[in-house]
């Protein structure tokens, strides 16, 4: 297929979603270009914008990506993620563990100061990161799709509700598959969102217990089973088990990890995966066989199927109508 083939096939898969949806509920939906007609540049803001952030720092693609899933796995695709605590006895979501290494906020304040100058309060902060998410992935040579939107912001930020929801990158494949069903996510939708760590980079403490210290003997055998020896060789190259180097940077998909496509899949079908929620996929059958399946396949199956899993994600608990708020800072509430 050309890529402007692919490019079709991608918009008629998200109508066809989009369309789906609307039979499916009696609820307000999102919509493509929900915009259209009240900001109509909003898109194109937020397009330009990205094109010029990911140009001067490409490493924030991952954690702007991670953003979108991180929202939509707490309370939904509502921008709780965003919010500011008010008082330190108060911790939001921002302030989490799984969330303390997060980065972007800055870009999307940066680009929501410029949608409200067009359109004061009109584009909500959750489709804001929907669609960075969207133009991340498309800038790193990943597909395009159409996102839909019309997405309110939520007004509660809860720093346990991220510590109990957030799959850990410990998790195992029976907890993730539960975490990925409690938000209507099946264990396709898994493997294939999973493939979003095709960019960015993790940190040596993820991966210290896998190369050092496996079972608490720590001694130099004391590895994961599951990891390959020679990629274990070359982790220990790059992280030495002293608490300095927790926090060192590792590419998840190295060699590709500024560019998005299914050579996550090859690494993990190769015992490379970086976190053991990635070794994981191999752990049950159904996940397995779509490891293999997507690694195995143009990357052309992997951004088709990625556009679709985002939209189905992108669709977890929102607020739509006139539930919660469309926020003038995505820091803090009106
Ligand atoms: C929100 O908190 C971050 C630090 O976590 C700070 O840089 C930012 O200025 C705050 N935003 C607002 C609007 O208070
Ligand atoms: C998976 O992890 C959960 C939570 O840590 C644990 O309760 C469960 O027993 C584990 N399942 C398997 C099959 O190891
Ligand atoms: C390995 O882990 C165990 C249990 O967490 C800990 O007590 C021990 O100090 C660690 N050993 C090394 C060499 O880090």
């Amino acid at each position: 297929m050309t890529s402007d083939q692919v490019h079709q096939l991608n918009y008629m898969l998200s109508l066809g979603i989009a369309l789906l949806a609307l039979l499916g509920s009696t609820g307000a939906q999102l919509q493509v270009g929900f915009y259209a007609k009240t900001c109509p540049n909003a898109e194109i803001i937020i397009g330009e914008e990205m094109s010029r952030v990911m140009k001067v720092a490409p490493s924030l693609g991952g954690p702007l990506l991670r953003i979108f899933f991180h929202d939509c796995f707490v309370r939904g695709c509502d921008a709780s993620l965003l919010l500011n605590h008010t008082s330190k006895s108060n911790p939001t979501e921002k302030d989490a563990g799984p969330n303390q290494f997060l980065r972007g906020f800055g870009v999307i304040d940066g680009i929501k100061a410029k949608l409200e100058k067009a359109c004061p309060s009109t584009v909500s902060c959750a489709d804001v990161i929907a669609l960075i998410a969207r133009d991340v992935v498309h800038l790193d040579k990943g597909p395009y799709w159409d996102v839909p939107t019309g997405r309110r912001d939520g007004r509660v930020s809860i720093a346990n509700e991220a510590l109990q929801l957030l799959p850990a990158f410990t998790a195992n494949i029976s907890t993730l598959k539960s975490q990925f069903a409690g938000k209507g996510l099946n264990a396709k939708d898994l493997v294939v969102l999973s493939g979003g760590h095709t960019i960015g980079n993790g940190h040596c403490f993820a991966v210290t217990n896998r190369i050092y210290n496996f079972t608490g003997r720590g001694d130099s055998s004391d590895t994961d089973p599951t990891l390959d020896k020679n990629y274990i060789a070359r982790l220990r190259s790059k992280c030495s088990p002293a608490a300095a180097d927790a926090t060192k940077l590792l590419e998840m998909d190295p060699g590709s990890f500024k560019t998005f496509d299914n050579s996550y899949f090859k690494l993990v079908a190769k015992r490379r995966g970086l976190f053991q929620s990635d070794a994981a996929l191999l752990d049950d059958p159904e996940t397995k066989a779509h490891v293999f399946r997507l690694a195995n396949a143009s990357p052309d199956l992997f951004f088709q199927e990625f556009a679709v899993s985002m939209v189905n994600m992108g669709n977890v608990g929102i607020l739509t109508g006139s539930q919660g708020e469309v926020r003038k800072h995505c820091a803090h509430v009106n």
